[in-house]
């Protein structure tokens, strides 16, 4: 057991000298996580390969799986890229700092373990006031997965580390919610036509308005086969897992919510302790289980902010089945269904 320092920011008045702590922690090649504005990060100095190595073992993630370096200036990016192609440039002065990760061939000095043995490096400037501060006042670039133990729903609320990482890591700096609450968008720039790897923050439209067309990976929405490896190593692991077998449920919604309620009898009929994730339209149509509104559907950004909250919540609710509503996959809609469709591990019963 680690004895984890937990350092509390407010991130409208920043107390530097606590701040400082945090930054000495990494500049001497310890663990500390961190608020973002979309979920909390766990960093460490993204060229020492021991803090680097730190991270791996605090979340028992595999070590094939990249890690994202953030940065706090634009300057920052020089050293760990080979070249920056126009398109990234027009992103980055567009997005960053922001939800937005991009890939570039990697340099030399950008250890293996960071990239998982890639050639490529992905690579982010984070908008949160805090993280920004800390990368700054570290002076090292901070390679960050997010804050959870592997497996789990990322975390967006100071609680959710906590309870993953106290003991685990050498500090823990508390800043309040993440606002946006679905990872960034990684965006691989390496090649002709841009791809999504992974969908988040800044949507597929946003990406579009500005340096036209962009794919997406196949990969992404689709159970796993062998032919179709995801390009984002990350995307082929189960994630987001609460411990309740999750199942989407996939229709007009109408027939989702009717869907539901004949699913949530027979399942407590059989024993089950149900959950239902609901919206702010539709809660009010179930007659029994642990109902929780993710949001509104009106506003899916609600629902983006919510979604590993609601996930950990049903969790502390002991249910064994968690039955989801699905929304429309246009927008951060398209982010949103890709972390629930990974929590389901691709159950999805279609109305
Ligand atoms: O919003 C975020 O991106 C958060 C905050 C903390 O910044 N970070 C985050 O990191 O979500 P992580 O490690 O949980 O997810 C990083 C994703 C993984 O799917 C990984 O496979 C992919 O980015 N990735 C990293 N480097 C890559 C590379 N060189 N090529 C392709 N995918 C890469
Ligand atoms: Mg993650």
């Amino acid at each position: 057991m680690k004895n984890t320092e937990i350092i509390r920011i407010n991130k409208e008045n920043i107390d530097l000298e606590k701040l400082q702590k945090a930054a000495d922690i990494l500049k001497k090649g310890g663990i500390v996580a961190f608020p973002t504005e979309t979920v909390y990060g766990l960093g460490a100095n993204a060229l020492d390969e021991d803090a680097v190595k730190k991270i791996f073992k605090a979340k028992g993630r595999p070590s094939d799986n990249p890690l994202i370096i953030h940065i706090s200036e634009i300057e920052d990016i020089k050293k760990l890229v080979l070249e920056i192609p126009k398109k990234a440039e027009v992103l980055m002065e567009k997005f960053w700092p922001g939800p937005l990760t991009l890939i570039f061939k990697k340099s030399h000095i950008v250890p293996g373990i960071t990239t998982a043995g890639l050639d490529t490096v992905a690579v982010r400037m984070p908008s949160h006031p805090v993280a920004k501060l800390l990368i700054k006042l570290s002076r090292v670039p901070v390679a960050a997965p997010s804050a959870n133990l592997s497996g789990k729903p990322s975390p967006t609320k100071e609680e959710h580390v906590i309870k993953d990482l106290k003991g685990r890591v050498d500090g823990i700096v508390c800043g309040g919610d993440a606002a946006i609450g679905v990872e960034s968008t990684v965006l691989d720039i390496t090649s002709d036509v841009p791809m999504i790897l992974r969908p988040g923050g800044v949507t597929k439209e946003n990406l579009e308005d500005v340096i036209g067309s962009v794919k997406v990976d196949p990969a992404i929405l689709v159970k796993a086969d062998p032919d179709l490896v995801p390009k984002s190593p990350g995307m082929k692991y189960t994630h987001y897992s609460p411990d309740a077998e999750v199942i989407l449920i996939k229709g007009d919604l109408e027939d989702i919510t009717k869907e539901i309620e004949k699913m949530r009898r027979a399942k407590e009929e059989e024993g089950h302790r149900v959950g239902i994730m609901a919206t702010e339209e539709t809660k009010e149509r179930y007659a029994g289980g642990i109902v929780i509104s993710v949001g509104s559907r009106s506003n899916p950004e609600t629902i983006a902010a919510n979604l590993f909250k609601v996930l950990r919540e049903f969790d502390e609710k002991k249910v064994d089945i968690i039955l989801a509503e699905t929304i429309e996959e246009t927008g951060v809609g398209h982010a949103v269904m890709n972390r629930l469709t990974k929590a389901a591990g691709y159950k999805i019963v279609r109305v």
